[in-house]
């Protein structure tokens, strides 16, 4: 298998593509890593499904996409590795704030770029992963609502529904406060500009956004309600069977993502993998 013959398809109408005939434990040409970035910054998720990664593997493929960014976020890492973190769930650990509609840490002054995600243990049939283009959201809006969001700023915090993330809250409160403190509620533009592709998005998500700023609250539960509205829509989505061993990186400006929590209390485990690039959001 040559690299550079991989064969990419569209998997959804809005975004999604499956690149095969591609190993990523070999060395990847220059041209065929610009391809691949170009490939995420056009479908937004990309999967490279029958991939037989060690997390070293994982986090070496990962870094084609940008500066590897660790987290700091709410799930355990492998072996004490700060770039690798695990993400498992059992009986005791059910998919709580990953199963609700979120972009990664949006709440940080640059949150991260993209995040790959690698699947080690699977229940058959069950724990897809959703995908959401935030490009085709704004997209569907009309021009007026377009005109009045534009130049609205909303607040991200790093503790909203906290209640779900267990992992935190189990570690003490000295942890969380630790993290609390480090990471105090941040504005950022209702309507960003991708740095790369230059396409406009909305840029709010319910698991971290709690209000649009100098609005009244009524009016911005409102406007982030109708928004939230438009994120489950089949047609702006794409839904993701995971087979074990198939590595999904996505961008994390354009995209939000959600668990489908239907496999409690069955075992599932993933490796994630976080990198930066995309720079403060304007
Ligand atoms: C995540 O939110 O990063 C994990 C998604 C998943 O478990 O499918």
């Amino acid at each position: 298998m040559s690299n550079s013959d991989y064969i990419l398809k569209q998997c959804g109408a809005c975004l999604g593509a499956t690149i095969t005939n591609i190993n990523l434990t070999q060395e990847l040409s220059k041209q065929v890593t610009e391809s691949l970035v170009a490939a995420l910054d056009t479908h937004q998720v990309i999967f490279f499904p029958e991939q037989d990664l060690t997390p070293a593997q994982q986090k070496e493929a990962t870094k084609m996409f940008g500066p590897l960014r660790p987290s700091e976020s709410f799930f355990d890492r492998l072996d004490d590795d700060p770039d690798i973190e695990i993400v498992i769930n059992d009986e005791e650990t059910p998919p709580t704030g990953t199963a609700k509609w979120h972009a990664d840490l949006t709440w940080a002054k640059e949150p991260p770029a993209g995040t790959s995600l690698y699947s080690r243990k699977i229940p058959q049939g069950k724990g897809d992963t959703i995908w959401v283009s935030m490009i085709a959201v704004y997209d569907s809006l009309s021009e007026r609502m377009k005109k009045y969001l534009d130049g609205l700023s909303a607040i991200h915090s790093w503790d909203m529904g906290l209640g779900g993330r267990q992992g935190i809250l189990k570690k003490g409160v000295e942890h969380y406060m630790k993290h609390k403190n480090a990471n105090p509620p941040i504005a950022q533009p209702l309507v960003r500009t991708h740095p790369r592709n230059g396409r406009k998005l909305i840029y709010v998500n319910p698991g971290f956004t709690s209000h649009i700023v100098n609005i009244p609250r009524k009016e911005s539960d409102g406007i982030l309600n109708f928004l939230y509205g438009l994120t489950p829509r089949p047609e702006f989505q794409l839904r993701h069977k995971w087979d074990i061993g198939t590595l999904a990186v996505w961008d994390n400006t354009s995209t939000q993502h959600a668990a489908v929590d239907d496999f409690f209390p069955l075992y599932r485990e993933l490796t994630r993998v976080t990198f930066g690039g995309h720079g403060e959001p304007k």
